[in-house]
């Protein structure tokens, strides 16, 4: 029975122990209908309540594998996206709080995309000679652009056999929004550096000339993760003075410096399985945001193995840490009312063609 929707108002000063109590207690009225899922970033006092937790290409299979009716997301705007695309049509994809996006995903629009296509056609047929790839942290429209041009999806768990498949369509890759995926995966392909050339949205033909983009093998969006820049060698090289039988750690978005100074580089639920199944007592330098390392480093603890963040300074999802208890609070107990809020919802014209990208890569991976 639907009721008038609860305002957040009445949630917004809910003290941290009362919204994990009426987060518990709409739970148990839900029951099965609903399922939590969280990205491996998402702060502690919320990431207690998961149902299931992952990276975002496991996040995205367990989003279509569900049988809930409630998907609710406790991650950034193009997850729950993807969770929509990928569920069936009466499952209804939420996301606890609509301003938390991924900075990087705001990178690359559609607008800017086509542009680069066009522009890029002046020198050669881009539908015939370019794959379009885009990274899963992007916005539901450009990977409906990857579907409507023989393109894909790809994650930071897949990306070099994404890019195994899309050279076997074409023989360029246009890459976007994160240059620093693009140029490691490409690099553990064997392409060389000089055969990446970086497209600049802001300028005209992306800051190329005709021979550098008929040169290149992959062109790289000017994109990046604002948390993962953070990240700087010196601290690895420091670590490794300390600690010579240290191990370093570090999610593929880190800068190609960092990544070439790593002894492992994998995305988040790679992170983990590597530290997880890393011998008792080693030592970790782990370049990934705050709350996974710390989350990690605690239950590694009784092992005797110790985990270290690489960041000088506190790098969080922002975006991410807005899914706070009392957003979880506002959104599960309007569900128990029958009320749907911050309901995440593709338009039909956009859904088809991402999900056509999508199931390429479910498919490739
Ligand atoms: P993962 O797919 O590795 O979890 O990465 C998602 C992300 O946004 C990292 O910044
Ligand atoms: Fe986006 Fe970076 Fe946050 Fe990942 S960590 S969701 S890439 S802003």
């Amino acid at each position: 029975m639907q009721t008038a929707t609860i305002s957040f108002d009445r949630f917004n000063n809910l003290a941290d122990n009362d919204a994990q109590e009426r987060i518990r207690a709409a739970r148990a009225r839900l029951g099965k209908r609903a399922v939590i899922l969280c990205h491996h970033y998402q702060r502690a006092d919320v990431f207690r309540h998961a149902d299931l937790t992952g990276d975002s290409l496991k996040l995205s299979r367990l989003a279509s594998q569900s049988d809930a009716d409630f998907i609710v997301f406790c991650g950034v705007h193009f997850m729950a996206e993807v969770a929509d695309i990928l569920s069936r049509p009466e499952q209804i994809s939420i996301l606890p709080d609509l301003a938390a996006g991924c900075s990087m995903a705001d990178m690359a629009s559609r607008a800017k995309v086509e542009r680069a296509w066009r522009e890029l056609s002046t020198v050669l047929n881009p539908d015939q000679q370019i794959t379009p790839v885009t990274y899963i942290n992007s916005a539901a429209d450009l990977k409906a652009f990857c579907g409507e041009h023989g393109g894909i999806v790809c994650t930071s768990s897949n990306a070099p056999k994404i890019l195994d498949w899309s050279f076997k369509q074409r023989p360029k890759v246009l890459f976007f929004p994160d240059q620093h995926l693009g140029r490691w995966s490409g690099h553990k392909m064997g392409i060389p550096l000089d055969e990446m050339a970086i497209w600049n949205p802001d300028l005209e033909m992306g800051g190329l000339t005709a021979e550098q983009i008929s040169k290149a093998k992959i062109i790289l969006w000017h994109g990046f993760c604002s948390v993962h820049q953070m990240f700087q060698t010196e601290r690895i090289a420091r670590f490794r003075e300390q600690y010579p039988e240290g191990r370093v750690v570090s999610h593929p978005e880190c800068s190609f410096e960092v990544c070439q100074a790593s002894d492992v580089v994998g995305s988040t639920e790679k992170i983990i399985t590597t530290v997880k199944e890393s011998a008792a007592g080693t030592r970790w330098l782990v370049g990934t945001e705050l709350n996974l390392v710390d989350r990690l480093a605690e239950e590694v603890k009784p092992e005797g193995k110790i985990v270290q963040f690489m960041g000088g300074v506190i790098c969080m999802c922002s975006t991410m840490q807005r899914i706070d208890p009392q957003h979880l609070a506002w959104t599960l107990e309007n569900l128990a009312e029958g009320n749907v809020v911050n309901r995440i919802v593709v338009p039909a014209h956009e859904a088809a063609p991402a999900k056509v990208a999508l199931e390429r890569m479910l498919a490739a991976s």
